[in-house]
């Protein structure tokens, strides 16, 4: 649905300033109905990425693709129609003070062309749906955040994109107003089968919505794929903040095994059942990431040394090869 093929963005620099490599040769796919978490820190690029999805940013050199349409290859006005195909939300809102609710949702239809009575009909939908049918008349001021933010959806939706872009579109909530929105965006992204791009720097974002993650530094991509690859097979070490190693007791023989999604708790079931050892749970961390549980456990397995042994070999298969190369390691 979104290919972006080895995107690098300069930033020229100025007599004041050097220039600025935002992004590196970067490479992404998002599939048609996955929301894809890009988590970086401050500067790492993200903004740009999205900016550059939808062109408002022209890349240095690389393309973007949307919906089979190579977005770098149209023309200024093949983009524009192109782009309504896109729809975006920011942190800060970006409504029109001077207009209702209603007549804020209204606002891209009345620039597409959209008839007065089809555009009030879609728009007072899309505010239903989005749990504001009470508020089609109050102005931005008389919203809550989570409210503002809601309308936003509600008029990034009103062109019926196919895709969705967020930047930091729950940074300026609170935590209830952002379980709220992050449900709300991935309903959204089922129900219509949108794709979806969340852009955050905080992780707990994607841990709670996202299916698939690219990890951002320094304008460069350093892990991407499925939650649960990336779980379970870090790249970085801004990946194992997905599920972070838990403090190993010191002293004692320990062996580390991250368990997770269909497998959750097959593998300690079957190691009891299989090998005739006593496993000690000494520290872990569990987390649910989308709607399966992971977990990262430092286990003591006590035996005859030639059933440990077998049992550690067993742990060691049936967990990533990471684990492989610690398990060994303390064997
Ligand atoms: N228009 C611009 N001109 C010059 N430099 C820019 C411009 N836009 C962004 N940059 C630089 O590019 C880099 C990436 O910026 P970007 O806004 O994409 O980061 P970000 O990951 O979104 O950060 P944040 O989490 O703070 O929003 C930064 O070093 C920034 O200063
Ligand atoms: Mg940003």
């Amino acid at each position: 649905m979104i290919t972006l093929s080895h995107i690098s963005k300069t930033f020229p620099g100025t007599r004041r300033r050097q220039p600025v490599i935002a992004l590196d040769d970067v490479s992404l796919t998002v599939e048609r109905g996955q929301v894809m978490g890009v988590v970086g820190p401050s500067g790492s690029g993200k903004s740009t990425l999205a900016r550059i999805v939808n062109l408002l940013e022209r890349p240095t050199s690389g393309t973007v693709t949307v919906d089979g349409v190579e977005l770098t290859a149209l023309s200024a006005g093949r983009l524009n129609e192109a782009r309504r195909t896109i729809g975006m939300i920011f942190q800060q809102f970006n409504l029109l003070d001077s207009r209702t609710a209603l007549a804020n949702v209204e606002l891209p239809l009345e620039l597409a062309g959209v008839g007065r009575a089809e555009r009030r009909a879609r728009a007072t939908e899309l505010l239903e749906r989005v749990g504001l049918a009470d508020k089609l008349g109050s102005h931005p001021a008389q919203l809550s955040g989570g409210q503002r933010q809601r309308v936003a959806i509600a008029r990034a939706l009103a062109p019926r994109p196919s895709v969705l872009l967020c930047d930091e579109a729950t940074s300026a909530l609170d935590p209830a107003s952002t379980t709220s929105v992050l449900a709300l965006l991935r309903e959204l992204t089922d129900e219509l089968d949108l794709t979806t791009v969340l852009i955050t720097h905080e992780m707990d974002v994607v841990k709670r919505v996202c299916d698939h993650v690219t990890l951002l530094e320094g304008g460069r991509v350093v892990d991407s794929g499925a939650l649960g690859d990336v779980v379970r097979r870090p790249q970085s070490p801004l990946a194992t903040r997905l599920l972070p190693h838990p403090q190993a007791p010191v002293g004692e023989p320990v062996v580390e095994v991250t368990v997770g999604g269909a497998d959750h708790d097959l593998v300690l079931t079957e190691l009891i059942r299989r090998f005739d050892v006593r496993v000690a749970v000494l520290a872990g961390s569990v987390e649910t990431l989308g709607d399966q549980r992971f977990g990262r456990l430092q286990l003591r397995v006590d035996g005859a040394p030639e059933t440990v042994r077998e049992a550690l070999d067993y742990l060691a298969q049936a967990t990533p090869e990471r684990e492989l190369e610690l398990t060994r390691a303390v064997a």
